[in-house]
């Protein structure tokens, strides 16, 4: 994902005119929580899902998806959220959706409790709280032309928009980029990005308050992904808008979000102002996975740093560890992290984690010294160079080469390689954690 703000939008965008979109009557009711006041409530949050088994059915274990999530999301912010693949991410955004039962828990949105509303109590509530989907080519209606699929909101809460449906429809293609001449056309004339724009038009079509974008551009070239992600950005600010952006990697929500919340089996294990959680991770977990993002800027390219890469796989949730369930592939664990998960505490302000041991924070458990054995095998630290550094090292290399193929050295010439546009960094051990 490039940085934010470089991209121009694809072919089809059609950019301007955002002002004259007409606002569905409904929206016009201001939003009870002011920017910056508690917007979304969210308390102990548990969603296992039951395994069942044989003739009778009978629950044999469960799995851990969402496993006591406690935060909130603030009016008119971004939280991004993020953590490797199966850490329960999508099943945490269906709760607070309510697409999802959960197993216990609290939700509360502007202040009601919501987490038990039957269908005919939450109809009002779907206008404010919309989600966008990770699959672009999936979450749309393949038999449904895009007018249609734009304006199902409206039909389906019977809002009767000023002006007409299409003309609304209309207009909110057109401010999502997309060209409201195409507003008969079926999804798959379009390409992955635009029917990512389809799936915004829609979440928004009804101005929600809140949303939540599942992965919204994971399936995407990474060549609009940045356009993609500007859309948001640009469409937050235009429509008051609060976002919950889920990703499984830390670049893609980087330049969006006020926050950060990292995630682990089930558990929220630190949560943060983005500058802080950039600046001084204090779960080694989120070290980790900041450790596996590249550096964008271009100033750094070319140094040379070191890495933590993660060894082994994510646990089972079925069967997740004791204690601290980032025991087994922590390299500071000691005994109590086995035995005694860490609460979730605020040691700085605005700065949860849920750690023993955490970075650049007093030790909570001081005492606690005995590494476990697993903690010496938990990680490789990788040396790594950046393409645009083996490039320099290549091109002082070649004129030495060619003016004295002979000469004495002790070391070897830099292994040449193509000029690569992305500043990712080559890992020279093992890949990134996802
Ligand atoms: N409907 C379901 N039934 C059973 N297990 C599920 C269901 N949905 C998700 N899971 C499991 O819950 C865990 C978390 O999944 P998910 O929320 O999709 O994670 P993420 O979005 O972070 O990749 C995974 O182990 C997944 O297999
Ligand atoms: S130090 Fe202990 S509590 Fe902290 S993340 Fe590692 S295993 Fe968990
Ligand atoms: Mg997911």
């Amino acid at each position: 994902m490039t940085e934010k703000r470089d991209a121009a939008p694809d072919a089809a965008a059609v950019p301007e005119k955002a002002e004259q979109m007409t606002i569905p009557e409904q929206s016009k009711k201001p939003s009870e929580a002011k920017a910056g006041e508690t917007l979304l409530k969210v308390e102990g949050l548990v969603k296992h899902f039951p395994i069942k088994k044989g003739l009778l059915q009978r629950q044999v274990a469960a799995v851990q998806a969402v496993d006591g999530l406690t935060f909130d999301v603030r009016s008119g912010e971004t939280l991004g959220v993020v953590g490797e693949s199966g850490c329960g991410k999508s099943t945490m955004g269906r709760l607070i959706t309510r697409l999802l039962e959960p197993t216990s828990g609290r939700v509360e949105f502007e202040g009601v409790d919501i987490t038990h509303l039957g269908t005919a109590r939450m109809r009002p509530l779907r206008r404010d709280v919309q989600m966008i989907f990770q699959d672009p080519y999936s979450s749309l209606n393949p038999r449904h032309t895009i007018g249609t699929i734009v304006g199902a909101p409206f039909k389906l809460q019977g809002v009767k928009p000023e002006g007409g449906l299409k003309k609304t429809v209309q207009e909110m293609l057109e401010r999502v980029g997309l060209n409201p001449e195409h507003y008969n056309r079926y999804p798959h004339e379009f390409s992955g990005g635009q029917r990512q724009r389809i799936g915004i038009a829609r979440a928004l079509a009804l101005k929600p308050k809140l949303v939540v974008a599942d992965e919204p551009v994971s399936a995407l070239d990474v060549s609009i992904q940045a356009q993609v992600v500007n859309l948001l950005d640009d469409l937050q600010d235009e429509l008051g808008l609060t976002y919950v952006i889920i990703a499984h990697d830390l670049s893609v929500i980087r330049h969006v979000s006020d926050r950060i919340a990292v995630m682990y089996l089930g558990k929220m294990v630190e949560l943060a102002d983005r500058k802080d959680l950039y600046t001084k991770p204090m779960h080694p977990y989120t070290k980790a996975l900041l450790s596996a993002v590249p550096v964008p800027d271009p100033k750094r390219r070319g140094t040379k740093s070191d890495r933590i890469l993660l060894r082994g796989d994510v646990p089972s949730p079925i069967d997740p560890p004791t204690g601290c369930r980032f025991h087994t592939r922590c390299w500071k664990a000691t005994e109590i992290c086995a035995v005694k998960e860490p609460s979730f505490l605020t040691l700085e302000p605005s700065h949860q984690v849920a750690c023993h041991h955490p970075e650049n924070a007093p030790d909570q458990a001081p005492e606690d010294t005995k590494l476990l054995s697993v903690a010496r095998e938990a990680i490789d630290v990788v040396t790594v160079t950046t393409a645009a550094d083996e490039a320099e090292a290549e091109a002082e290399a070649a004129p030495e080469a060619e003016a004295a193929p002979a000469a004495d050295t002790d070391e070897a010439p830099a292994p040449a390689s193509d000029p690569a546009p992305d500043p990712a960094p080559a890992v020279k051990k093992a890949a990134d954690p996802e």
